[in-house]
C-alpha cells in the first residue's frame, strides 16, 4: 500500500549548509507516511498527496531541545530570583518530593503541548527520582521523539531524605525503565542515564553509570558546570574540576551530553573536545538563575558540538525555542561583538546540532530524504517579521512562538493554523492549575 502522502508547496526551506548552519531555498517536502520522502522541486507528487500551501512561511525540521525537565513545568512562576544551589533546595526539590503520578502526568502533558505549539519535535529530559514511567506514558501517546531518564540522587549527604535512593535501587530503577522504555513507540522513544549532577552523586554511582551506559549502549546526560558554587563544591568533594572528574570516572565521550558546562578551565575545555562529549547550552536558565555565560564561540572553535536547552519552566520560564535562540546569540554578540554566532548558525545549534547530540544525526534535525518527517512551518508575515528580506534573520532575532502555524511528528499532524490537534488545550491547562495547586499544598511550599 502506498503510504499517506503530505505535499508541502512552496515554502521557503530551512536546509543544512554542510557547515554546521543552515540555508533558505524556495521550494517543496513530500512526506510519505513517517520519513521526508523528497525535498526541492517536486513535479510530480503522488497523485493522492495532500497539498498544504506554504507561501509566506518557512519549513523548518523541527526544533530539538537537549536539555529539559518536564517534571518541573508545573513549578513555572514558583522559585524565581534564586541561585542554583537555593533554588534546587528550597524550592525544586521539595516541589519533585512531593510530585504524584498525576501531577507529573499533567507536567509532562503541560511541557510536551507547550513544546510542540513552539515548533520542538524531540526532546532530551531529565525527570525527578519517582513516576519517570508516567512521564514515558505521555511522551508515548504524544508521538513526540524522546530521549528521558530518572534523575539519580544517591549521596545522603547532599540530597535531601526524602529524594536520595539508596546507589542500587536508584541504578536498578534507571535499568527498569531503560529496559522497559528504550526504543519503544517505534523507536521514538529512548532512554538516557540521568545521575543528576556530581554533587548529588555518589563515586559509585558515578562509575557505575559509565559501566551501564557502555554495556546498555544508553546515553548519559547530566548537569556539569553550572555555577561557581557547584564548581566549588565538587572540588571540595572530589578534589577535581567538575569535569575533570566526570572523565575521571568514564563519564565524558560521544554518547554523554553536559548541560550547561559556563564555568569550564582549559583542561576541561581540552577534555571535551578530545572525547566529543556535547554540550547542552541553556542560555535562559543560565541568565535566569544568574549562573554566567557559558563560552560558547570558544568551545564551537575547539570542534565541540553545541546544541541547546530550555531546561525548564522553573528556571526559565518558558520551552520556546525562538526566545532560546535570540539568547544565545544576542549573549555572544554583547560579549564578542555582533558577528559573533550568526543566524544561520544559531539554527543549525536548534536542529542539527540537536539531532547530534541525542544519538539522532543523520536521522533527524534536516530537511533531507529519508529523515523522519518531523516539520514545522513558521509564518515570516507577522508585522514583527514585516518586511523579511532575509528569512534566516527573521527566524532567530524576530520570530515567536505564536508564529508556528503547522508542526508535524513522524508525518502526522499535530499542530494546524497554530492549533493543537493532540489535545485540547483548555483541558491540557485546567489540569495542569488543578495538579499545581494540589501540589503546592502537599509540598508546604507557598
Ligand atoms: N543541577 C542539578 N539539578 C538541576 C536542575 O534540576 N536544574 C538545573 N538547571 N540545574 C540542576
Ligand atoms: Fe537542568
Amino acid at each position: 500500500m502506498t503510504p499517506y502522502a503530505t505535499l508541502i508547496r512552496g515554502g521557503l526551506l530551512v536546509l543544512p549548509d554542510g557547515a554546521g548552519g543552515v540555508r533558505g531555498e524556495p521550494g517543496d517536502i513530500l512526506i510519505e507516511g513517517e520519513r521526508i520522502a523528497d525535498v526541492g522541486r517536486i513535479s510530480r507528487p503522488p497523485a493522492a498527496a495532500r497539498v498544504i500551501y506554504a507561501g509566506g512561511c518557512a519549513v523548518l525540521p523541527g526544533f530539538l531541545q537537549t536539555h529539559v525537565h518536564l517534571c518541573q513545568t508545573l513549578f513555572r512562576g514558583a522559585a524565581d530570583e534564586l541561585s542554583l544551589l537555593d533554588w534546587l533546595r528550597n524550592r525544586i526539590w521539595p516541589l519533585e518530593a512531593a510530585h504524584t503520578p498525576d501531577s507529573i502526568r499533567a507536567s509532562a502533558r503541560l511541557a510536551v503541548a507547550e513544546l510542540l505549539l513552539s515548533g520542538t519535535t524531540a526532546v532530551q529530559t531529565m525527570e525527578t527520582v519517582r513516576h519517570t514511567e508516567c512521564v514515558f506514558e505521555v511522551l508515548a501517546e504524544s508521538g513526540m521523539f524522546a530521549v528521558s531518564g530518572k534523575a539519580l540522587m544517591d549521596d545522603p549527604t547532599t540530597c535531601p531524605e526524602s529524594l536520595c535512593q539508596p546507589t542500587d535501587a536508584a541504578l536498578a530503577d534507571a535499568v527498569d525503565l531503560a529496559e522497559k522504555w528504550d526504543g519503544s513507540a517505534n523507536g521514538r522513544l529512548r532512554v538516557c542515564l540521568a545521575p543528576r549532577f556530581a554533587v548529588s552523586c555518589t563515586d559509585e554511582c558515578l562509575s557505575e553509570v559509565a559501566s551501564l551506559a557502555e554495556a546498555g549502549n544508553w546515553r548519559v546526560h547530566t548537569h556539569a558546570s553550572e555555577s561557581r558554587d557547584e564548581v566549588d563544591l565538587v572540588q571540595r568533594r572530589s578534589g577535581r574540576r567538575n569535569v575533570v572528574y566526570l572523565d575521571h570516572l568514564g563519564l565524558t565521550g560521544d554518547h554523554v551530553g553536559l548541560a550547561h558546562c559556563v564555568w569550564l578551565d582549559n583542561e576541561e575545555v581540552d577534555l571535551l573536545s578530545d572525547s566529543g562529549t556535547h554540550v547542552l547550552h541553556c542560555p535562559g536558565s543560565n541568565c535566569k538563575l544568574g549562573s554566567g555565560i557559558a563560552p560558547v564561540p570558544r568551545l564551537l572553535s575547539r570542534g565541540i558540538n553545541v546544541s541547546l536547552g530550555a531546561d525548564g519552566a522553573a528556571c526559565n520560564n518558558t520551552l520556546d525555542m525562538f526566545r532560546e535562540m535570540r539568547l544565545a546569540t544576542q549573549l555572544q554578540k554583547a560579549l564578542h561583538g555582533p558577528q559573533t554566532l550568526p543566524a544561520s548558525r544559531v539554527l543549525g545549534m536548534a536542529t542539527r546540532a540537536g539531532a547530534e547530540a541525542l544519538g539522532w544525526g543523520g536521522q533527524m534535525g534536516e530537511l533531507r530524504p529519508g529523515r523522519w518527517a518531523n516539520v514545522v512551518l513558521v509564518s515570516l508575515q507577522g508585522l514583527h517579521t514585516t518586511p523579511s528580506p532575509d528569512p534566516l534573520s527573521a527566524l532567530v532575532y524576530g520570530c515567536k512562538s505564536s508564529d508556528i502555524r503547522s508542526v508535524w511528528l513522524a508525518g502526522k499532524q499535530v499542530v494546524a493554523e497554530g492549533q493543537l490537534l493532540l489535545w485540547d488545550e483548555e483541558d491540557v491547562r485546567r489540569d495542569a492549575n488543578r495538579e499545581a495547586h494540589d501540589l503546592f499544598e502537599r509540598a508546604g511550599v507557598a
